[in-house]
């Protein structure tokens, strides 16, 4: 019984991960993840310079939910390409903000030459918490321009995923998938946090996170179907193998995602509450389902799932 997998040219040992954003900003929290059971080790999204991100309150869960407005606080890209170094037990996956390779695009091409212990690139093409600028993923064509640019300017041997925003209308995953299915991506991580939702604290009768007004994205339980259908609808349109995200705390959630036709799952909200035992909890449970399903590998179930009639 082995919950092996492919992601994009990526070998992973076990199909659970970490998503970007949840504890992997410092590095003492990349050192637990290279020494916790995750299959990979994903960053925080990087840009250029370092960022403080947005003023605090900015994160709040529940049994249902997750709502942040973090405003992509991170240590830098370079921060994170010199820490593939201490990444010795797995693969590492270094995400970067879209906007900032749509400014340098060769950079792909400088990561490749200069940082061989970096296994992939995750683009993230939709963060909801940028205070004037659009989720890239939403402006197809910005989105198309951006990709143009990539691959014009890249050999791109390194395997590049794109961290995609939910879409939830059939229009919209049509002209998404046109665009995706131009460029040779190696895989496609659906999805990220539903962009500006709301919480409201009942009793104080206020939001409960400080930037823009209480405006965050929505992560955790409440998200599974829609990173179930986002995940189904790439699997079926495109080529690219998928991280399924959105909503995964137990073996029943990874195992939902697979049969969709997700390669693997990233866990985010649940490893903010649970800390780095999720992993190994997440993986035994998957298995346990495995066992009683008789399954022995991901491929026996994946993408195997059944349509009423
Ligand atoms: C942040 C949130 C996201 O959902 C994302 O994709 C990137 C960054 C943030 O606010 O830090």
């Amino acid at each position: 019984m082995s919950l092996n997998t492919n992601i994009g040219g990526i070998e992973l040992d076990n199909c659970i991960c970490n998503g970007s954003g949840a504890l992997c900003k410092d590095r003492d929290e990349l050192i637990n993840l290279n020494n916790s059971r995750t299959g990979a080790v994903i960053t925080k999204t990087s840009t250029k310079d370092l960022r403080v991100g947005n003023p605090e309150p900015r994160y709040f869960d529940n049994e249902m939910l997750s709502i942040n407005s973090m405003g992509l606080p991170n240590n830098g890209l370079q921060f994170y390409l010199e820490s593939a170094k201490s990444i010795t037990a797995k693969p590492y996956i270094v995400s970067i903000s879209g906007f900032y390779i749509d400014e340098e695009p060769s950079l792909i091409t400088y990561i490749q030459n200069k940082y061989p212990h970096v296994t992939g690139l995750e683009l993230n093409m939709s963060c909801p918490n940028l205070v004037g600028k659009p989720q890239i993923a939403y402006d197809f064509e910005q989105f198309d321009n951006i990709l143009t640019k990539i691959y014009e300017v890249n050999d791109c041997s390194i395997p590049i995923g794109l961290k995609l925003p939910p879409y939830f209308d059939m229009m919209h995953f049509d002209e998404a998938t046109e665009i995706i299915n131009k460029y040779p991506i190696n895989f496609l991580t659906c999805i990220n946090g539903l962009g500006n939702g709301m919480y409201v604290d009942l009793e104080n009768e206020s939001t409960i996170i400080k930037p823009k007004n209480g405006f965050g994205g929505i992560g955790g339980p409440c998200v599974k179907p829609i990173g179930l259908a986002n995940t189904h609808q790439f699997y079926t349109k495109t080529k690219c193998d998928i991280f399924g995200c959105g909503g995964v705390s137990t073996g029943s959630d990874a195992f939902e995602y697979i049969l969709c036709g997700a390669s693997g799952v990233q866990v985010a909200t649940q490893l903010v509450k649970e800390g780095t035992d999720c992993f190994s909890r997440i993986n035994c449970e998957l298995k346990q389902i495995m066992i009683n399903k008789n399954y022995e590998c991901l491929d026996d179930f994946k993408g195997k799932l059944n349509y009423i009639n």
